[in-house]
């Protein structure tokens, strides 16, 4: 039988219950402390002995303590016994270091990824894990849920709009918004300064006079790069910008970096805890991921 473990943090419980009811198996929670000098303590609070166990990673910002808290997680449930590990991480840190930039950088994903292997995990799902690339480092089975299209229909999003990538990288996403939408995309290129983190825009052929327009993005960190595309597109007359984005890190400052960039509504997901925010619409993307996930239940 299936079995979805989750915790200590809130957020990854929360998530838990939500996919461990999406796909009708039980929920085992994990508690958790904090010693002193402040490691991390986690403790099984049910029984998953002879199970194929489901961990829910909880990744939100700090989220080295939240990898850290899932590998002790699935050394716990091997611990207990499980038959087989599967994890689901909602959203994978470290995903945008999924290659060497720079002489002398690691390769940060794959560290990630080669660590939950090494531990027995033989599966991994992932809400939208930026690049194709980043999963590739992953030996198992890997599952990567593209909730776009599912956001784009809950939130009403209207066909006659124009979907833009804000870098070549999205295209694929936006592409798929697009189709769900029966409407057109293309893209921005945006050009990252890799020492200063400065980015640089061009609409190139992108003409967005009297058009709405959505910009499908996978990561909202800084807000940097929607709040110039934004601008961008509103300077050179586009009718509306709405965004529509999966991973919200909910780093200060960047909400109200995108709001004051014009955007009129900001559309994420519930990968990560979301604040209550007047302008902010949080999307609930755990059914698409059961729905790809049912496999793993037989
Ligand atoms: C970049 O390749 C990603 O797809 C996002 O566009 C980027 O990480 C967003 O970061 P920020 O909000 O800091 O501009």
């Amino acid at each position: 039988m299936v079995v979805v473990v989750s915790g200590p943090r809130s957020h990854g419980r929360f998530l838990g219950e939500l996919l461990a009811s999406a796909l009708g198996v039980r929920h085992v929670v994990v508690d958790g402390k904090r010693f002193p000098d402040g490691e991390v303590y986690v403790r099984l609070a049910g029984d998953v002995g002879g199970e194929d166990v489901i961990v829910v990673a909880s990744t939100e910002p700090p989220q080295n303590d939240g990898f850290v808290e899932l590998l002790l997680v699935i050394d716990a449930v091997w611990e207990a016994g499980a038959r087989s590990v599967s994890t689901f991480i909602p959203y994978l840190p470290y995903a945008r270091q999924d290659r060497v930039f720079l002489p002398g950088e690691p390769v940060s994903v794959r560290v990630l990824l080669k660590t939950l292997y090494s531990m027995g995990v033989g599966r991994v799902a992932v809400v939208e894990a930026h690049s194709d690339r980043a999963l590739s480092y992953f030996p198992g089975e890997v599952v990567n849920v593209n909730p776009l299209p599912y956001m784009a229909r809950r939130a009403r999003l209207a066909g006659d709009v124009l979907v833009v990538s804000p870098d070549l990288g999205g295209v694929r996403r936006a592409a798929s918004v697009a189709e769900a939408l029966g409407a057109r995309s293309d893209y921005i290129v945006k050009r990252r300064d890799r020492v200063t983190g400065e980015i640089e825009m061009d609409l190139g052929s992108l003409d967005p006079r009297g058009l709405d327009v959505v910009i499908v993005d996978d990561i909202i960190s800084t807000g940097g790069t929607i709040a110039s595309a934004a601008r961008m597109l509103l300077e050179r007359g586009a009718r509306s910008v709405q965004v529509l984005a999966v991973h919200n890190l909910n780093i200060p400052g960047a909400m109200d970096r995108v709001r004051s960039s014009g955007v009129s509504r900001v559309i994420v997901s519930n990968t990560l805890p979301q604040p209550e925010l007047e302008g902010l619409e949080v999307i609930d993307v755990i059914p698409v991921v059961a729905e790809e996930v049912a496999r793993w239940v037989g």
